[in-house]
């Protein structure tokens, strides 16, 4: 019988990498990937803690798995990643979902083939979640998502605890890889036509600072300064056949005049910042353990337009963080009309269980932090409207990457500022930069044809 496997990602590209080597690791053992979870001998559900309705959506998928489980002996159900670190998640599998055969965290997924090996071998199940993180594997086997773009994970974990956010209980400390297997990696990948990196990390601006356990890289450890973010970004720019260069993510309070340099400098670095702000209120930002002010946040953003005039902005953006105000919130508004972003993901505050502001009692009404929410929305809109305005009648470059979800007549591919663009083109250009006319600019998307 043939044996397959079926992978459900929930969350951030660094669940989607993380998904990319179990796969990998599976197809290395003689697995092939089918579309159906109902019918997989594996599936794995890789999940993601950062807000309460990615806990809720798991909880579902999980459910509708109990069926094709019972019917069939050989099935194995394997759970994962962020949610796994969080004991009271493990409890209530253990209640209500015994029947999970295997259960393993952030820090071990690189022991996936073992684990798998023994439920299949003992037909017991496994909870097996370290607490505290494993030296860093490299050389895992990987199936990328893409041929001509890719994810490389630069560092690993957090130390910021911002009050808010679950991700450093979760991912443990700051681990950053050496550069040399990282530039490695982008060698083999571009030696294999890929074009497009983006390098991963909860805050890359970082990268290099801390050593934390086995194998991880310090730059302050070598004699010649080291390899730090900025001077990683100008390594890669030299690799033959890497022409787009993307990072997140990134903390303000640590982005450099260094990095901010090499969007000056660097030929393949898109004109594009994540930045996230999560609020425009001074009171907030301390409340939420961030170190920077409104001043700080915008005078690193003067810098970065003036290093690079057409760069183009993305932030992500709480509301409703405990203790707002009106006056708070008015704050948030007026930044994002003062910076003027191209996108941003907006999220309503979730309490996390553990996290310092879970504790704060001057929680906001759900009906408050709704209307904030959408008011929000509503002035990003108009601002993206007007940014989307600016790209008529101009040619860009654009990665094709494949058939249009709506129409398959159609290919669809990314600008720079990772905007998509639409147009009618031969399907051979899928994988490749080609310069496109924009002939309709809408405000989340745009249309084209080949220039
Ligand atoms: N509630 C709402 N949004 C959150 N984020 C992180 N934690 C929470 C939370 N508890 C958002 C932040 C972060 C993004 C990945 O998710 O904006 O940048
Ligand atoms: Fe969470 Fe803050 Fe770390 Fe980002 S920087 S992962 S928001 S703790």
């Amino acid at each position: 019988m043939e044996k397959t496997y079926h992978i459900i990602t929930f969350g951030c590209q660094m669940n989607e990498r993380d998904s990319e080597t179990l796969a990998g690791m599976l197809q290395a053992e003689g697995y092939t990937y089918t579309d159906d979870k109902e019918a997989a001998e594996v599936v794995l559900l890789n999940t993601c803690s950062v807000r309460e309705n990615a806990d809720k959506k798991f909880f579902g998928v999980l459910g509708q798995l109990k069926h094709s489980h019972e019917a069939n002996p050989d099935k194995v159900v394997g759970v994962c990643g962020c949610m796994m670190q969080q004991q009271h998640i493990i409890d209530m599998l253990k209640s209500k979902y015994p029947w999970v055969d295997i259960v393993f965290g952030t820090h071990n997924v690189a022991e996936f083939p073992r684990l798998l090996n023994n439920v299949q071998t003992t037909k017991k199940n496994i909870v097996e979640v370290p607490e505290d993180e494993e030296a860093m594997a490299e050389g895992l086997p990987a199936k990328r998502a893409y041929s001509f773009k890719a994810f490389v994970n630069v560092m690993y974990g957090c130390n910021n605890f911002c009050s808010y956010c679950i991700v450093p209980y979760t991912r443990g400390r700051e681990r950053s890889r050496r550069p040399e297997d990282i530039l490695a990696e982008i060698r083999d990948l571009a030696a294999h036509g890929c074009k497009e990196i983006t390098l991963l990390g909860q805050n890359v601006n970082s990268y290099g600072k801390v050593k934390h356990g086995e194998g991880s890289y310090c730059y302050k450890d070598e004699p010649d300064g080291g390899v730090d973010f900025a001077k990683l970004i100008r390594m890669i720019d030299e690799i033959e056949g890497i022409e787009r260069i993307r990072f997140m993510t990134s903390h303000p309070k640590d982005l450099s005049d260094d990095l901010i340099e090499c969007f000056r400098d660097c030929k393949h670095l898109c004109h594009f910042f994540h930045l996230p702000v999560q609020s425009g209120s001074d009171r907030i930002l301390k409340e939420m353990n961030r170190h920077y002010d409104r001043e700080k946040y915008f005078e690193r953003v003067e810098k970065l337009k003036e290093a690079c005039p057409d760069i183009s902005l993305s932030t992500d953006i709480i509301v409703g963080f405990p203790g707002e105000t009106e006056e708070d919130f008015e704050g948030t508004l007026d930044l994002v009309r003062r910076v003027r972003y191209e996108s941003a993901f907006t999220f309503i505050y979730s309490v996390r269980r553990g996290t310092p502001a879970a504790a704060m009692e001057n929680q906001v009404p759900e009906d408050v932090k709704h209307e904030r929410f959408n008011r929000l929305v509503d002035t990003i809109h108009e601002i993206q409207e007007e940014i989307s305005k600016k790209y008529q009648d101009q040619v860009l470059p654009v990665l094709i990457e494949g058939p249009s979800k709506t129409d398959p007549e159609v290919l669809t591919g990314r600008t720079e500022s990772g905007k998509t663009v639409d147009l009618k083109a031969p399907a051979e250009l899928i994988g490749q930069i080609v310069p496109v006319k924009i002939v309709k600019a809408q405000t989340f998307s745009l249309y084209g044809e080949l220039a």
